[in-house]
């Protein structure tokens, strides 16, 4: 069956579909319905089913045969090591540490913060929560202590398991010392931790509370899979939002495990056995989509990299990793190519490796320009395919589906609609607009399987952020166009989320930041177009009446502060110190005409404006940081 027969088939009945593609997983018990729709605007998929996510990922393809097969190859060129993992050493240890999270009281339905490297105990640490049933929340490594906090009251974990240090190519990343400043800033204390030492910087234990990972493991006894309901929540991942509280993005087991399940075969094209790379981190959706549960839940290997596409040691590493471990499909954002271009235009490493069974690249997480799509294109002589989606979905709402039919590509479009998405761009009144016309993208309810069934503890916010804009819809907070063909063209942002190297991030939280600053008046933050990672954010200040000191040390403490409280991933460094900001009559500051004139991009004078004047004195003070260049 071609794209068009398996998109209108989804559409014209979701539940037999889904039902069908539900039978490549074990359950313990069959739903009761396929989709409950007994209470819009929420949805349920496989309602009355029980299940294990990890059995699932693990366990069955051990039953099946599959135990000798690798599962995991990690592979780290930050501290020179590498390691594979069959799926029967992975069932092994998955399951002593679901004992071990067992015996530091842990229990179905208890939250478990995860904050690690790219380890393969991060991954273990995931499949043993989803083992007792246990519901994790992974926290990118890249994040302030603050922020780690943040998460902790939210997410209320009774234990949190983390790495004792990060290794990034130019420093060690003090893990420990940042949990243990979290959990002194929360208000919520978890009871236990359970820390891997590494080698390169262990942490110090507090008496009472952490305990080793290697201690917890020789103690504990291998637990069981524990079935929960297809509708429980398997984990909880935060993500930025237009305020500085993040959103907690729930998935639950059922839908998940039949989504991810599908979208191996059906968006990659990979068989089991085959071997799948997607160079995230599993602190984003994209690591835990497809570096742990996609690959697993479809009996692939999967690769786990802790390295970077350039530095480690250069421009050749991702066709290193290709070579050497036989990768069929790479997944990652398009500014790993920006940065592999930039240090190798006519990619000259790649002539010493030998990329033959590699069949695809998948690029996603932020915009991709035709220019790299090309460059990928030309290098590597496979598919290159943009496909979209983010946290809340789980995985692609639109793709050119390469285990379908392999659509003409467009570049500049992730092409279209995935099967059991209903892609439609609105006006503000909620009515289609015409081919070409920008507009807010909007999915209509109910979404596929996957796709976040709330946010945690937040229904209401849940309501607010997504489902108020169009009664019956889902608000992407992307806005784009649908051309004549259906393809779809994500522009940009509605809200004031930014995409800064493929990660998201909130001009709230970085404007948190800025304002707790002693020297600040008020603050703008908005994302200015970088060349490597798409945008970078540039941060707008006003002082207050009287403030004398140097400017220069007000800007440097200014970046330091987001870097502390935001973390190093905001990637913070520019500051204009301005006299004040563009706002409307009713005081609302314009950040978006601020970002045309930091990309020096034409804008239109906002008719709402208080004083003209004001853009003048921005133009100036953003040309003297080097953007505003009207090219
Ligand atoms: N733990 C702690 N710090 C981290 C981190 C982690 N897991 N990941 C990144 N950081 C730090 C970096 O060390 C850097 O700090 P610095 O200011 O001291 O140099 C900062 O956060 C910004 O990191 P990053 O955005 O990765 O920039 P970079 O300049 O180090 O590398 C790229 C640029 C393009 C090579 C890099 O962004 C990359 O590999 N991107 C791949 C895309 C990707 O992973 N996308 C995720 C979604 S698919
Ligand atoms: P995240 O939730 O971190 O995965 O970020 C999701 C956001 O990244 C989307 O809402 C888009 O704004 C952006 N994004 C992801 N993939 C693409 C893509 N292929 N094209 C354009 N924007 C994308």
């Amino acid at each position: 069956m071609g794209y068009q027969a398996v998109y209108e088939r989804a559409k014209r009945d979701p539940e037999g579909f889904w039902a069908e593609a539900a039978q490549a997983i074990d359950w313990d018990r069959a739903w009761e319905r396929v989709l409950d729709a007994s209470k819009p605007p929420f949805y349920r998929w496989f309602a009355g089913a029980m299940l294990n996510t990890c059995y699932n990922a693990v366990d069955r393809h051990v039953a099946a045969g599959r135990g000798e097969q690798a599962a995991i190859i990690y592979d780290s060129p930050v501290t020179g090591t590498q390691e594979t993992i069959s799926y029967a050493e992975l069932q092994a240890r998955v399951a002593r540490f679901a004992g071990a999270l067992r015996d530091q009281g842990v229990e179905k339905g208890d939250r478990v913060i995860i904050y690690m490297p790219m380890v393969p105990e991060a991954v273990i640490a995931m499949l043993g929560c989803a083992r007792i049933g246990a519901i994790h929340s992974v926290v990118f490594g890249g994040f302030s202590s603050r922020e780690l906090a943040t998460r902790i009251d939210d997410a209320k974990p009774r234990a949190i398991v983390a790495g004792s240090c990060g290794i990034e190519p130019n420093r060690v990343v003090h893990y420990k010392p940042l949990l243990d400043e979290a959990i002194e800033l929360a208000a919520h204390k978890p009871e236990r931790c359970i820390v891997l030492q590494r080698p390169q910087e262990p942490g110090a234990l507090i008496d009472g509370r952490d305990v080793g990972w290697a201690e917890a493991m020789a103690a504990a006894t291998p637990a069981d899979c524990v079935p929960v309901a297809a509708t429980d929540p398997l984990y909880i991942l935060y993500t930025s939002g237009t305020t500085g509280q993040p959103k907690g993005v729930v998935r639950d087991n059922g839908g998940h495990a039949v989504a991810l399940h599908w979208s191996m075969a059906n968006v990659y094209g990979v068989k089991p056995g085959e071997v799948f790379w997607a160079a995230s981190d599993v602190g984003w959706v994209v690591g835990h989509s497809y570096i742990v549960y996609g690959p697993l839940l479809a009996g692939c290997t999967s690769v786990l990299y802790e390295g970077k596409p350039v530095g480690t040691p250069d421009a050749g590493a991702f066709w290193r990793v290709i070579e050497e471990h036989g990768v069929n499909v790479l997944f990652t954002a398009p500014t790993a190519f920006r940065a592999i271009k930039r240090a190798d235009p006519r990619a000259e490493l790649l002539a010493n490796y030998d990329l033959a069974g590699f069949r695809a690249l998948f690029l996603a997480g932020e915009r991709c320009d035709p220019d790299t799509l090309r460059w990928a294109e030309e290098i590597l002589k496979v598919p290159v395919i943009d496909h979209w989606w983010q946290t809340e979905t789980g995985w692609a709402i639109a793709a050119n589906c390469l285990g379908i039919e392999r659509l003409p590509v467009k570049p500049g479009s992730p092409t279209v609609a995935v099967p059991g998405y209903d892609v439609q761009v609105l006006d503000e009144g909620g009515h289609p607009v015409a081919a070409g016309d920008i507009g807010r993208i909007l999915i209509k309810l109910p979404m596929p399987p996957g796709c976040l069934p709330t946010l945690w503890g937040n229904d209401q916010r849940f309501i607010e952020s997504y489902l108020s804009a169009v009664e019956g819809y889902y608000l992407t907070g992307d806005a784009g166009y649908l051309d004549e063909d259906g393809y779809i063209f994500v522009m940009s942002r509605i809200d004031d989320v930014i995409n800064v190297a493929g990660h998201r991030l909130s001009t709230g939280s970085i404007e948190g930041a800025l304002a707790s600053h002693p020297d600040v008046a008020e603050c703008a933050v908005i994302g200015a177009a970088d060349e490597l990672k798409g945008e970078l954010p540039v941060g707008l200040v006003v002082l207050k009446a009287g403030v004398a000191r140097d400017l220069a040390v007000i800007t440097k403490e200014l970046i330091a502060l987001v870097r502390e409280e935001v973390g190093p991933v905001a990637a913070f460094k520019h500051v204009a110190i301005v006299e004040r900001l563009p706002k409307t009559r009713s005081g609302k500051i314009l950040r978006g005409t601020m970002k045309r004139i930091a990309d020096g991009s034409e804008y239109r004078m906002p008719a709402t404006i208080d004083d003209p004047a004001i853009l003048g004195e921005i133009e100036q003070a953003l040309a003297a940081i080097g953007y505003a260049k009207r090219g």
